[in-house]
């Protein structure tokens, strides 16, 4: 990863990720090919090195109406884990590339909750399985360009049941902070960037979904809350 550092003034000025240009493929596409790398990108991304992941993802509560959750983009399966360990009557479904969801055994077995999931390995720019009740997208849609982004969201509103919500947590931010961060690392690694609510939200208008809720969680995670568009 430190070579693609050496691209950073090329992915600055032209948007396109730096990993790429210096090692010939996708940065997630190369996580797939090497374990190695894979593996440290799963302890950066989750325990321990980002702690225990919050289950409390949704800004507008009514819980009891959950009983599907579809955790898109969702690693190995470290925050789907604390969904379903907090809630017993939830079930889940695990999307990611399948060398990441291959992965993911030990960590439902260690929560005492695999028998509550179904593991997806598939691309999420595919269909994603249908009619659950949330479709969570943690740490995903800043490590993409608009286009692709805006992909990602259709396909979740596509799935969602006319009740159904979509919550993002991290890569947006509130317009009233000092602006979305360059998030130099995604920049470099991926081409992705943060994005300020009013900016997300025309994203998400353009997925036919509307943002029904925003707020900064204690744990500092800034999440915001979707539905379909009425
Ligand atoms: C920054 S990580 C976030 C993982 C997890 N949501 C979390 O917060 O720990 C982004 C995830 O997107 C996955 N990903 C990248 N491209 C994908 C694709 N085309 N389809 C499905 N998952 C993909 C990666 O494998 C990785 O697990």
């Amino acid at each position: 990863m430190a070579y693609a550092w050496g691209s950073l003034l090329t992915a600055v000025r032209t948007g396109a990720p730096a990993y790429h240009t210096v090692f010939g493929r996708p940065f997630w596409e190369d996580l797939q090919a090497h374990p190695d790398i894979a593996a440290s990108f799963d302890a950066l991304m989750g325990p321990p090195g980002h702690g225990t992941p919050d289950p409390e993802v949704l800004v507008t509560g009514g819980w009891e109406s959950v009983r599907t959750v579809v955790d898109v983009g969702g690693g190995t399966g470290s925050l789907l884990a604390e969904i379903l360990r907090a809630r017993p009557a939830v079930r889940g479904t695990l999307v990611d590339l399948p060398a990441t969801v291959a992965r993911s055994g030990e960590v439902f077995e260690a929560a005492g909750v695999a028998g509550r999931v179904t593991t997806v390995g598939q691309s999420f720019f595919d269909p994603l399985p249908a009619s659950a009740d949330l479709y969570l997208l943690k740490s995903v849609l800043a490590d993409w360009p608009d286009r692709e982004a805006l992909a990602i969201l259709t396909r979740c509103a596509d799935a969602a049941r006319p009740s159904g919500r979509v919550v993002v947590l991290n890569g947006v931010s509130p317009d009233e902070s000092s602006g979305p961060s360059p998030e130099l690392l995604m920049m470099v690694l991926v081409g992705g960037k943060d994005r300020g609510l009013s900016e997300f939200r025309e994203l998400a208008r353009a997925a036919a979904l509307e943002v029904r809720a925003a707020e900064r969680q204690p744990s500092g995670r800034f999440v915001v809350e979707c539905g379909p568009t009425s």
